[in-house]
């Protein structure tokens, strides 16, 4: 399909289930490389990165467990009005390798409250990798150690990020048309 529609909007084809695929492989084999000989834990974020998770992980060929998490949509601790609380974390990752998996990285608001959550429970090393990456709209200061592709500060859906909800089940990613 070139073009889709969900609810009031019209999608067309952005990124190819291919091009998304061979983002995949180049950040699989980063990883690899770099933890060749180590265990690794991947904390993949859901709802947005369950399908780049998926994909992700048949091609890692470490040790590896996975674990799976959802960041609170509700405002949680006392002392900050946004800090979003990290559920379902049950694994204890200190002095063990943490890999993050995430659909995007936008304004990265959300990426550094749970590296900076996670980071709290002394892992031995921390490392981020996104699917996608919107340089144009970044405000943060952390560099993201694996980035399958840049994209512009469009909005977009598709392999599983989503518009209110739907159309996170296409192979392709779509823009907003
Ligand atoms: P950030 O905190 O601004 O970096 O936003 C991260 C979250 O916003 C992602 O995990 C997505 O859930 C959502 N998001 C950002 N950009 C898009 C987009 O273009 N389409 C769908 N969801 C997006
Ligand atoms: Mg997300």
């Amino acid at each position: 399909m070139d073009k889709i529609k969900i609810l009031d909007k019209e999608f067309r084809v952005s990124l190819s289930s291919s091009t998304i695929q061979q983002a995949v492989a180049r950040v699989a084999s980063q990883i690899n490389a770099d933890f060749s000989g180590e265990e690794v834990l991947f904390i993949s974020i859901l709802n947005g990165s369950f399908m780049f998770t998926a994909d992700l992980l048949k091609q890692i060929n470490l040790p590896a467990r996975i674990s799976f998490v959802k960041v609170s949509s509700y405002a949680g601790a006392a002392t900050s009005g946004n800090v979003k609380e990290l559920i379902g974390l049950n694994e204890d990752i200190s002095g063990k390798n943490v890999v993050i998996i995430e659909d995007i990285i936008d304004t990265g608001i959300t990426i550094e409250n749970i590296v900076k959550q996670l980071k709290a429970k002394n892992p031995a090393k921390l490392k981020v990798a996104s699917l996608l990456f919107k340089p144009e709209a970044y405000l943060k200061e952390m560099k993201i150690d694996y980035v399958g592709l840049e994209i512009p500060n469009l909005f977009i859906v598709g392999y599983g990020l989503d518009y209110d909800g739907y159309g996170r089940n296409f192979e392709d990613i779509y823009v907003v048309d």
